[in-house]
């Protein structure tokens, strides 16, 4: 799919990833984020909302949803996870289904923010250590595993995205890639716009606190932090092709030969899920039944 690219991929450093970011701007990020996912400009919903039917038209209606044990396997805060379960399962128990069940895993297990979800939602959990997402390992049991990336395929370098990918079809059943930072247009201008909430957020969480008096010498940080950061990830945008690419290069097939061979369906596509600008980019893999 032709996503009207700007400009070629590079994988800029984004300050969030380093070592040196101080914690409480990765985590102030990571709300941030939390509440982008309930926001929205338009009678379509929110984005998690959008992403929620978006899974289920994929994975081929809510009977065959209702098979999948849901990773979101880059959690953050949670991301979207805590609005999509209780949508999801509210949707599969009044059509006469099983509810699903949610894990949250990540490289840096967020377990404050993680407990207080698990706390709220009785069909989501965690897992307390940190799990790599490029050599994650299955966590479904008996069910089928549907691994979820969300806002954060565009972190992993194309050696590591590989491996996220033929982590996935290795050892679940199902993945979805939502971005909603692209090298297009549309992208750049929705960054653009709500790159300032963090520090807004910061603000308002911060100040009646007591830390506040420390945080105040990290405000200037954070309008720098999100400004490069929302427009490195932009940079760092991936295609459907480039994204089909990193999976099917080391078996040298063209994407229909390996879908063929490996018994997969890839899919990808675009929704704007927060107007005028806010476009969601997705790419999913679903294993198809022997
Ligand atoms: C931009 S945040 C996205 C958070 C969340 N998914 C959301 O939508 O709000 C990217 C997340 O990827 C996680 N991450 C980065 N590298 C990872 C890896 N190798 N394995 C698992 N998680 C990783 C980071 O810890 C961070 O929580």
């Amino acid at each position: 799919m032709d996503y009207n690219v700007l400009f070629p991929r590079f994988h800029l450093a984004e300050i969030e990833d380093q070592p040196w970011c101080p914690e409480l701007l990765r985590t102030n990020t990571h709300k941030f984020l939390a509440r982008f996912w309930k926001a929205s400009t338009s009678n379509k919903g929110s984005p998690a909302l959008q992403a929620c039917q978006i899974l289920v038209r994929e994975l081929g209606g809510l009977t065959k949803a209702s098979e999948y044990t849901f990773v979101d396997s880059c959690a953050g805060a949670g991301g979207p996870t805590p609005i999509i379960e209780p949508i999801l399962n509210e949707q599969l128990r009044s059509t006469g289904h099983n509810t699903v069940q949610f894990k949250l895993t990540d490289l840096w297990p967020d377990l404050k923010a993680w407990k207080e979800v698990a706390s709220q939602h009785k069909n989501i959990s965690f897992v307390e250590f940190p799990v790599d997402a490029t050599k994650a390992i299955r966590l479904s049991g008996d069910n089928k595993e549907c691994r979820m990336y969300n806002l954060c395929f565009h972190h992993f370098d194309d050696p590591a995205a590989e491996k996220v990918l033929l982590s996935a079809v290795e050892s679940s059943d199902a993945f979805f890639i939502f971005e909603m930072t692209h090298r297009t247009a549309p992208s750049l201008l929705n960054t653009f716009i709500i790159n300032w909430q963090p520090f807004f957020t910061t603000i308002y969480d911060w100040w009646w606190s007591p830390l506040h008096l420390i945080f105040v010498y990290l405000i200037p940080l954070i309008p720098i932090l999100t400004a490069w950061d929302g427009l490195v990830s932009c940079i760092r945008g991936r295609t459907a092709d480039e994204t089909w690419d990193l999976l099917t290069k080391s078996s040298g097939l063209s994407v229909e030969e390996w879908q063929q061979k490996h018994g997969w369906e890839l899919r990808s596509g675009r929704e704007v899920v927060l107007p005028p600008f806010g476009t969601m980019y997705w790419c999913a893999g679903i294993k198809k039944p022997n």
